[in-house]
């Protein structure tokens, strides 16, 4: 049976996710509980919340790995637009990642770069790529019940980016699509572990001074918006 480790980085991200699976236990390590469950019998899911930024994430992440055995890694959440075409509500599928605040262009490397793996970008999941595109034409009959997706680049860093000239920074050096806090980390710890990862957001708020008020009126609705897809990709994985 296929193990699915899934992390968000905050409660508003995880709760409808939760009613998602049929969880048969939760277990408390490492001062996070991993709920542990099923969808469909034969999918085996670890849901668990990880706490928001680099850190948490790769702690967590590395933890489902060594204690859960998962087979594939998924990040879910909430970003912020850097590509304009973005609204609230869209999903955004990560093509690849890069860590914008890893800096060591002191020693001439280009920002993002990690010499130790000499790697900038980070490449996702083909199989879990595919199964959303799929999702999206078959969604895609049905009008009334869309939500816009795009496939593009997201840029992971330990900032809420709420200013015009970050969103700047990052656009021209990363051509990013959409920031966020966590999911490059979640794609380092699956890299370095050969385990498959995705990293599936939906878009909060617009990243400059209009951020804050838009993340806040949006994030308990827009975190409906991912919800098909996760089970789609899942049962079809
Ligand atoms: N998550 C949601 N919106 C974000 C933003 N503007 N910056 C960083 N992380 C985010």
């Amino acid at each position: 049976m296929k193990s699915f480790g899934i992390i968000t980085a905050m409660e508003e991200e995880i709760s409808d996710l939760k009613n998602m699976i049929d969880v048969e236990k939760i277990i408390e390590s490492a001062k996070i509980k991993f709920y542990v469950g099923k969808i469909d019998f034969d999918k085996k899911i670890i849901l668990v919340k990880s706490g928001i930024g680099k850190v948490n994430m790769a702690a967590c992440a590395q933890h489902l790995i060594d204690k859960f055995n998962i087979d594939v890694l998924i990040n879910i959440g909430v970003g912020g637009a850097i590509n304009d075409k973005l609204t609230v509500g869209d999903l955004v599928i990560a093509k690849d990642l890069v860590q914008y605040d890893f800096d060591l262009s002191a020693f001439k490397h280009p920002i993002g770069f990690i010499p130790d793996i000499e790697k900038k970008f980070f490449d996702a999941d083909k199989k879990i790529l595919e199964l959303a595109k799929k999702f999206y034409s078959e969604q895609e009959k049905n009008t009334d019940n869309k939500n816009n997706m795009y496939f593009g680049r997201i840029a992971s860093g330990d900032r809420f980016v709420c200013d015009q000239k970050d969103k700047d920074f990052i656009k021209n050096n990363f051509s990013a699509d959409c920031v966020e806090m966590e999911g490059a980390t979640a794609a380092q710890v699956g890299f370095l572990n050969n385990i498959p990862f995705a990293v599936i957001r939906v878009i909060s708020d617009s990243a400059n001074s209009n951020a804050v008020a838009n993340y806040n009126q949006s994030v308990d609705s827009v975190t409906k918006n991912y919800l098909k897809l996760i089970e789609y990709v899942i049962k079809n994985y």
